[in-house]
């Protein structure tokens, strides 16, 4: 069974990864696959995001890459692939998904939409948390690969805060009030 992964990955994440690895050892072949959105300012061209999921996907041989416009249902019809796959993070997600799965259902009967929980530790993980930690000079480095962190760092034009990775703490402890009486 062949699956597509459709998104924007404006950047992929680990959260995207975990579930395309996830997903791999599911079906037959997944297609990750970048929707080219007109309507939408990215911070990657689409371009840059398939070099970045095809460089952090390399591992996994029956993962392909790949851009598409239009319809998801035409694109996975095309591709004659049986199923959508998607990721649930949280109730939230979950309302915005079914519409989605239901929408994609009155296009074509014959595609189904699969969802996997998103693992545990991903459950708050987004593109768009991603940039605007990158945005205000925090550490990205334990959200997405390395080498996706450094192109984002590159277009907020900040090097790594070079931090703790599981610290998002950019300053300095905080003088007690007498050291900064006696400076
Ligand atoms: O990563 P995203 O932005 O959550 O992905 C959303 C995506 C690309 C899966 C969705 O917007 C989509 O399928 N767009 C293509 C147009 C389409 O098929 N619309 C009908 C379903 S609502």
């Amino acid at each position: 069974m062949i699956a597509i992964y459709p998104g924007s990955f404006d950047p992929i994440t680990l959260g995207h990864l975990d579930l395309i690895q996830r997903g791999s050892r599911l079906f037959e072949r997944v297609i990750v696959a970048v929707l080219r959105n007109p309507n939408k300012m990215p911070l990657f061209s689409v371009q840059q995001r398939l070099d970045q999921i095809r460089l952090s996907t390399q591992h996994l041989p029956n993962v392909e890459v790949d851009s598409f416009d239009g319809l998801t249902v035409n694109y996975a019809q095309m591709r004659h692939a049986q199923v959508l796959l998607r990721g649930l993070r949280a109730v939230s997600d979950f309302e915005v998904e079914l519409q989605m799965a239901h929408t994609n259902k009155t296009l074509s009967t014959q595609i189904e939409t699969v969802f996997l929980a998103t693992s545990n530790e991903y459950s708050f993980l987004s593109s768009s948390v991603v940039k605007e930690i990158a945005r205000f000079g925090g550490s990205i480095d334990h959200l997405v690969p390395p080498h996706i962190a450094l192109d984002i760092y590159q277009c907020y034009n900040h090097n790594s805060p070079m931090l703790n990775p599981i610290s998002t703490e950019a300053t300095p402890p905080l003088k007690s009030m007498s050291a900064q009486r006696e400076a």
